[in-house]
């Protein structure tokens, strides 16, 4: 994905951002080393100066090449489609910004792919940035200034952004206004540096997470559900024509049925069916030759790899099945609990292997009939 990343302007003034702080910042006890009048503006300056730059990290050429580019190429979520061509039309009928947008839901159903094309269709700049990569108020500042009217800023993990930033935040989204204190004590002086209207896209797999001001402040909020796997089948055969692969429906079908709902994961199984058709000359790929390659890459006819398995093994045997806590599963297995929370569990619950319960995870009579155990007689009697 690509990340906006502020950069550093040269010559910078010394540590800058300690002695530029916004209204909503406690902080009044800094002792500059530097007289205030002299600091101060080249200090302001120097933050607004910030320039963001893009880099491309991790993201692959054949990734860019099969994400839809228009609203009517993406497939599925056809609520979230409508709401958002509804939004858009009325944006562009009155030439204003398209408002706030807040995305949730778990990882790989298109958040991203999403922004990128709100942009093309509003014919504006997206910026792609993640919370944790926005450190100092500079971060967020630099990015905020950068905008041209009507751009979109795209924030990942959004709920992982830091109280200061979020303060930022809040007048930039409300009023389009940067609020910033320069100095500190009684000299201190509060400026406020308007902004181009701009959208704010923010995306979370944690939507719980989010304090209420921010999430007050988007004016759209939608989640993204799981694929159903004819919506995932017709994203594969069309992957397929843009990677030049032949592929059948039914192994369309079959590379959609264990891909966990998740249209990132159904491209990713198609690259790999591709790999083993290819060097095994087994073209096209049909239902076969797709399932052959997806038991080499232990990936089950559901789509559980080798960790969902383990979770599931591991409560069964362990603790009977459940209920276990989160923090003993992440223990007993040596996964990451938010990796466990955030990744494995949504899928697990929405095929019904996995209850959440007040005491614990539990594993349905479904969950332990798929690995191969019988449930014991006390979970069938609770009707799972
Ligand atoms: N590639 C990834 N997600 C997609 C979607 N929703 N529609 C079409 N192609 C996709």
């Amino acid at each position: 994905m690509a990340i906006i990343s502020s950069k550093k302007q040269s010559p910078q003034p010394e540590r800058p951002d300690e002695n530029i702080f916004f209204a909503s910042e406690k902080k009044t006890s800094y002792k500059t080393k530097k007289s205030q009048s002299q600091s101060e503006s080249a200090e302001l300056d120097a933050l607004l100066a910030v320039e963001a730059t893009t880099e491309e990290k991790g993201s692959n050429q054949n990734e860019e090449k099969i994400r839809p580019q228009r609203l009517d190429e993406y497939i599925g979520q056809k609520d979230l489609k409508e709401v958002l061509n509804i939004a858009i039309s009325a944006a562009k009928s009155r030439k204003e910004s398209l408002d706030h947008l807040l995305l949730y839901g778990p990882p790989g159903l298109g958040k991203t792919t999403m922004s990128l094309i709100l942009a093309a269709e509003m014919e504006v700049n997206c910026k792609i940035t993640t919370a944790p990569a926005i450190e100092k108020p500079r971060d967020i500042v630099g990015l905020l200034v950068g905008l041209q009217k009507g751009d979109i800023l795209f924030i990942d993990e959004i709920h992982r952004l830091s109280k200061m930033t979020e303060e930022i935040l809040y007048p930039a989204m409300e009023d389009f206004r940067l609020d910033i204190t320069v100095g500190q004590g009684k000299t201190s002086k509060t400026r406020s540096i308007p902004l181009k209207p701009f959208t704010l896209v923010g995306a979370t797999t944690r939507v719980g997470s989010l304090t209420s001001p921010l999430r007050d402040r988007f004016g759209i909020i939608q989640r993204l559900r799981f694929y159903e796997v004819d919506e995932l089948s017709l994203i594969i055969i069309r992957a397929a024509k843009l990677l030049n692969t032949d592929i059948t429906e039914d192994g369309a079908e079959e590379v959609a049925r264990r891909s966990r709902g998740t249209p990132r994961i159904a491209n990713r199984l198609l690259r790999r069916v591709r790999d083993y058709s290819e060097v095994k000359k087994l073209t096209p790929i049909n239902a076969e030759v797709a399932g052959e390659a997806l038991e080499l890459f232990n990936v089950d006819p559901l789509g559980l790899d080798w960790t969902d398995r383990n979770l599931l093994r591991t409560m069964i045997e362990n603790y009977n099945g459940g209920p276990a806590g989160l923090e003993t599963m992440a223990a007993a297995t040596g996964e990451d609990a938010q990796t466990i929370e955030e990744v494995y569990e949504p899928y697990l619950m929405q095929i019904g292997f996995m209850q959440r319960t007040p005491r614990g995870r539990v594993v349905t009579s479904a969950g332990w009939r798929h690995l191969g155990f019988s449930p014991p007689d006390e979970q069938l009697s609770l009707k799972l």
